[in-house]
């Protein structure tokens, strides 16, 4: 199954790669050539991708090689919030445009044509993709520099290489054939593209490095070290009472862009406890509460920690796995 479906990703790959060349020898005069040629998403994955990212009216949506513009102005128009497209191909943005008049959403909405690449977008609270996932691996770096934690990336059916999506669903689409400019795809191909992927990811916080803990309100010792390994969304900590004098057990590490929980076992006169904190991470310093398993009437504590600043690193690695 996993061998059929990579074969089949190969044929996906090849058929953009081929589309590619067609058109790119029409765009000769173009300044930088797109890296992908323009295949709407179909309706129903559209919704698909702004549903799993759970777009609301306070978002902003951005999406990078926007088409025909329909991702932006479907978010605008069945869930209220603003909509930024961006495409390189000048025909592009004029068609969007006029799809977003005659949608009604022209002032919700705005199109740039510009090089994805070259985007500002930081702005935007939700960003959506139908890209190849070479592509989307070099976009990678950028997501990470611009956008904010807690930001949703959604891409239609291509991957991030080792990001691994938070979550991943399969849309029954029908027949693609009722889709404009596929008449010619084969039925491999159309089989495929009947049920693609949406992929999910929340850009994460940065817990790297070495922290200070103190837990202000509990009585005996409360002062602690931190020590968190991180790799796009995976964490790993330990901890230590003080400053590295005795080691404790922390499990549980979770982080969901800015919200870091983790649960610390601290060794007692014969039995552990568990300590379950969650914190919101801004910059050096996290802050949050703090529920103990062994008082759960107790009122939830406060916790604070400060990053020594020279132990933080970038969570983003180079991927050699491979992109399927
Ligand atoms: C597969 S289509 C996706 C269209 C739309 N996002 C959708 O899902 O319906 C890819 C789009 O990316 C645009 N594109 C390719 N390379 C680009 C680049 N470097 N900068 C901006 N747009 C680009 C193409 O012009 C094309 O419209």
């Amino acid at each position: 199954m996993e061998e059929k479906k990579r074969c089949l990703k190969k044929s996906l790959f090849s058929l953009f790669a081929a589309m590619a060349f067609i058109f790119l020898s029409g765009a000769a005069a173009q300044q930088k050539e797109p890296e992908v040629p323009f295949v709407p998403t179909p309706d129903k994955v559209v919704l698909e991708m702004l549903k799993m990212a759970q777009v609301s009216k306070d978002d902003v949506v951005y999406d990078l090689g926007c088409g025909d513009g329909r991702i932006v102005i479907t978010a605008a128009s069945k869930f209220g919030c603003r909509g930024v497209g961006i495409d390189i191909d000048p025909e592009r943005i004029r068609e969007s445009r006029q799809n977003a008049i005659e949608a009604g959403e022209s002032d919700k909405v705005q199109f740039i044509q510009r090089d994805l690449f070259e985007a500002d977008i930081s702005e935007a609270t939700v960003v959506t993709l139908y890209l190849l996932s070479e592509v989307n691996l070099r976009l990678r770096p950028k997501l990470f520099k611009e956008l904010n934690p807690g930001t949703r990336v959604v891409s239609h059916e291509f991957n991030m290489g080792n990001w691994e999506p938070d979550a991943s669903s399969s849309v029954k689409t029908g027949d693609y054939r009722d889709e404009p400019r596929v008449d010619f795809w084969d039925e491999y191909t159309l089989d495929y593209w009947n049920s693609p992927t949406v992929y999910f990811w929340v850009i994460p916080g940065n817990v790297t490095g070495t922290w200070k803990l103190t837990i202000p309100d509990i009585s005996g010792k409360n002062e602690f070290t931190l020590k968190f390994d991180q790799e796009f969304q995976r964490v790993k900590g330990e901890a230590f009472e003080g400053t590295y004098s005795i080691r404790i057990f922390i499990k549980d590490e979770k982080i969901k862009g800015n919200m870091l929980q983790f649960t610390m076992e601290r060794k007692l006169e014969g039995h552990t406890e568990n300590l379950h904190f969650e914190g919101r991470v801004q910059g050096h310093i996290m802050q949050g509460v703090l529920k103990m398993e062994d008082s759960p009437g107790k009122a939830e504590i406060k916790w604070n920690a400060k990053r020594a600043a020279s132990t933080f690193r970038p969570i983003i690695s180079s991927d050699s796995s491979g992109i399927e």
